[in-house]
């Protein structure tokens, strides 16, 4: 019999709802033509589960993911639940499904497209060539850490608390998917911290120092995240693979994403130590364009490219998606947030069609 795989969808909010049918269409063409058969099932996060809901992670959702091979996910947020209480926002029900999965490891390629180059702010002799993985811790550090809170003084002041926690475990978990990540890309791993600040920071640095005798072949440096910062938009280039921790990553990624000029063209994973994985865009809802077919919805398909990757050891299949996603871009098709002049400008259900076809092909 054909291997089966279930995936759960959340759609999420915004654009969500209109990208994932486009990647859910190029999974079944994948799946007909590598021979696996996948079943998809919906769940409610972030914004559109306040809704319906009041939470923006019902139990069921987070039932429905841990009894899935993987997870899809689009986009959580929006304005409308901007000004909720913390515990109603859904970037809160982001946060819990990660907590919830154990979604330790978050990967997130930042890969210049020779097609995209005129679309990043930098020069292209910076970028040209560009292809970085940033591992981000994703369930510890100041996101996460206690206390946490806003807490009342003997003044009567308020004083707002969060805590910058790691242990030895924690930081050893990701630095082994970080070391295995290099060795199977460039093999050079950047540690980001803050050690010459923060306690914290030292640990990190500290193990992640003392594992890098398990791997001979991948050459370890350290940078402090100011200066990575600045390095990544001086000379991207010197980079290959960069572990940090959950804050820094979040910046740092972002940094990153911009250098190709096309943060809706980057997919993600989030990877925990068994179970399935989340792999979503790394661009947000986008709510000022929802429902207005002017959505690109090929990160969302390059996550599932991810998922089939990593979660389900469909590797053909995913290089299919992926060939078809450079196919489209060869073609001229551009959707408005990497339109570029003499390219022709599409909507989301044009993208998909021409995305479908290519890959029928
Ligand atoms: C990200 C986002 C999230 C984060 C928000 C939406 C909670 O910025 O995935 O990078 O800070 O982790
Ligand atoms: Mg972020």
């Amino acid at each position: 019999m054909a291997q089966q795989y279930r995936i759960t969808l959340l759609p999420g909010d915004g654009i969500g709802p209109e990208i994932i049918p486009v990647a859910v269409d190029a999974l079944t063409v994948v799946g007909n033509q590598f021979g696996f058969k996948l079943t998809f099932q919906e769940g409610l996060v972030g914004g559109a589960a306040i809704d319906a809901t009041g939470n923006p992670l019902p139990e069921e959702t987070l039932e429905l993911c841990r009894n899935s091979d993987s997870v899809l996910l689009a986009a959580i947020g929006g304005y409308k639940w901007d000004n909720l209480p913390r515990h109603q926002r859904p970037e809160t029900g982001l946060l819990g499904l990660r907590a919830g999965l154990g979604l330790f490891a978050n990967l997130r390629p930042a890969t210049i497209l020779p097609q995209l180059i005129d679309a990043s702010t930098l020069k292209r002799e910076i970028v040209e060539g560009v292809d970085i993985m940033v591992v981000r811790e994703l369930t510890g550090g100041v996101y996460f850490g206690q206390p946490k809170g806003v807490f009342e003084t003997e003044t009567g002041e308020k004083r707002g608390v969060n805590t910058m926690a790691y242990t030895d475990s924690e930081i050893d978990r990701i630095g082994k998917v970080a070391f295995e990540t290099a060795q199977k890309r460039g093999g050079k791993l950047c540690s980001v911290d803050k050690a010459n600040v923060l306690e914290v920071s030292q640990l990190w640095r500290d193990r992640i120092t003392a594992m890098s005798s398990q791997y001979p072949d991948v050459e370890l440096s350290h940078l402090y995240v100011d200066n990575a910062a600045m390095q990544l938009v001086r000379a991207p280039k010197q980079f290959d693979t960069i572990v940090t921790g959950n804050l820094f990553g979040d910046i740092l990624s972002d940094a990153a994403a911009m250098l190709t000029g096309s943060i809706g063209m980057l997919p993600s994973a989030s990877l925990g130590a068994d179970g399935p994985g989340v792999y979503e865009p790394v661009h947000g809802s986008a709510p000022d364009i929802a429902g207005q077919d002017k959505a690109n919805p090929l990160a969302q398909v390059l996550s599932a490219a991810m998922m089939l990757r990593y979660d389900l050891d469909q590797a053909q299949a995913a290089d299919r998606i992926e060939k078809a996603v450079m196919t489209v871009l060869d073609r001229g098709y551009r959707t408005g947030d990497i339109m570029s002049e003499g390219m022709k400008l599409v909507g989301c259900q044009e993208m998909s069609d021409a995305l479908m076809a290519a890959l029928e092909e």
